[in-house]
């Protein structure tokens, strides 16, 4: 067995099952690239600080960088007994540079800082890529909502007909939930961009270290203003698995539209080849499966979220090593909605609208109701009134297995004389969507501005 960096209180060796059971380089081996960035700085910092030799901080700064390129190229082997990558990192360290200088490098520095550093960095790193992900699912619902701005479907409450809109508004509705996402990740990495080296174990440390330098060197805006606090709180690993629930809920929503959509029942849209799976058995089938997973791993990544926050709720301060488990759920978590953003960006991108279909099913289910009603209120009517008046030309035209535009204007006026032959201009598809023109409606000058301003926004002219 590989002797412990903890090892001198010992009499006995550790027992390989409690070894495999808290080991977690099988896991937080990939935060190389960031424990070894942190040694880096950390190193410069003993240096200028007269805690090692010049020559001797060049020597770890080469040594890592060494490592870090062996661990680039998936050269270096990880060893288990060697518990986590922090201390994976510093045994090759002494490897390369002896004990004597390597050694040094702990000074002030507990791996209880060194791991909250690290996964600060992580955060910050991966919610930037995040921001770029979501960027792109939003300019693919942007660049279909243009491509189909004339398409009309109806919309839907209680999964219902209920008026019509334009397919690009409700496709920039996702937009919009989108902006918000990345809001949240944007908050996500401010709230872990607060440098906590130096908080040592707990308590801080006695060497005069230059914590400013550190964050400079590790381009974090701020540093941690309570070393209990620093190496204890995980609640920015929180809000970021909050986005990420957040964000997974918003296309889990999507998801479950484009399956429908794709069904026969609907044929609103029809999925590229390349993003569908076949059946083992039905020849003639195209399986959604890539929104049905998406739906499927938003529960993952809202039970990462419980984890994290049942995880933290009875600790006490500060350091315990429950806190090691944050990582697999962040991981995860933070995967799914990377590989999420991944596919969703050509899915999207490739989807092909039936638009026929789609105005096709606006005639069903009396989405121009509301509009006949307006038309009375128009008249003086009072709403209350005019729909009670509409809800009687519904259900006759239930009856008649009719749509309101087929009534005969003499029809319509036994139950309104103040029916005029212009009621089927103001009720017809295109009016009553661009009736709508109150700023959010669906009239398409409206959602020809909304398309213009996001693009605008993402730097797509
Ligand atoms: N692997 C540990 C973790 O992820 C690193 C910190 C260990 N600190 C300790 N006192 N055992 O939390």
């Amino acid at each position: 067995m590989t002797a412990k960096l903890w090892g001198g209180r010992f009499r006995k060796e550790q027992d390989k099952r409690a070894l495999l059971y808290s080991q977690s380089i099988t896991f937080d081996y990939r935060l190389y690239p960031y424990d070894i960035g942190g040694s880096i700085a950390y190193a410069k910092m003993l240096g200028r600080c007269g805690f090692i030799k010049k020559k001797d901080t060049d020597a770890i700064e080469k040594a890592l960088s060494d490592i870090l390129a062996q661990m680039d190229a998936e050269k270096f082997s990880f060893d288990i007994d060697l518990e986590d990558i922090h201390t994976n990192i510093e045994a090759a360290l002494v490897t390369r540079v002896g004990a004597d200088i390597g050694g040094r490098l702990h000074t002030g520095r507990s791996r209880n800082d060194q791991v909250a550093l690290d996964m600060r960095m992580y955060v910050k790193d991966e919610a930037l890529e995040i921001r770029g992900g979501l960027q792109q699912v939003r300019r693919a619902l942007i660049a279909q909502a243009e491509k189909n701005l004339d398409a009309v479907m109806p919309g839907f409450t209680h999964l219902q007909h209920a008026q019509p809109v334009l397919l690009a508004h409700h496709l920039l509705a996702y937009n919009e939930m989108l902006v918000r996402d990345e809001e949240r990740f944007l908050k996500a990495y401010e709230a872990a961009d607060v440098m906590p080296l130096g908080s040592a174990a707990l308590a801080g440390t006695s060497f005069q270290i230059d914590r400013q330098f550190l964050a400079k060197e590790l381009n974090f805006a701020k540093l941690s203003n309570n070393s209990i606090d620093a190496v204890s709180d995980r609640d920015y690993l929180i809000e970021l698995l909050s986005a990420c629930a957040t964000f997974m809920m918003h296309i889990s929503r999507l998801s479950e539209e484009l399956i429908l959509w794709s069904s026969s029942e609907f044929g609103f849209v029809e999925m590229d080849d390349a993003f569908t799976t076949g059946s083992s058995i039905m020849p003639q089938k195209k399986n959604p499966d890539i929104a049905e997973l998406a739906r499927a791993r938003t529960a993952k990544v809202y039970g990462n979220l419980m984890t994290l926050l049942c995880l933290m709720k009875g600790l006490p301060l500060a350091y315990n090593r429950d806190l090691q488990e944050d990582k697999p759920c962040v991981f995860d978590s933070v995967d799914i909605v990377r590989d999420t953003l991944d596919v969703f960006a050509p899915m999207i991108e490739t989807l092909v609208v039936n638009a026929k279909r789609m105005e096709q099913e606006c005639k069903a289910g009396f989405l121009n109701a509301t509009d006949l009603a307006d038309y009375l209120v128009k008249k003086d009517v009072p709403f209350r009134q005019a729909h009670a008046i509409v809800g009687k030309v519904v259900s006759f035209c239930i009856r008649e297995n009719a749509a309101i535009e087929d009534l005969p204007l003499e029809k319509l006026q036994e139950f309104s004389p103040l029916f005029q032959k212009d009621v089927y201009k103001e009720i017809s598809l295109a009016a009553v969507i661009n009736s709508r023109r109150a700023p959010g409606g669906t009239a398409r000058p409206n959602v020809l501005k909304a398309i213009r301003r996001a693009k605008k926004d993402l730097g797509m002219e």
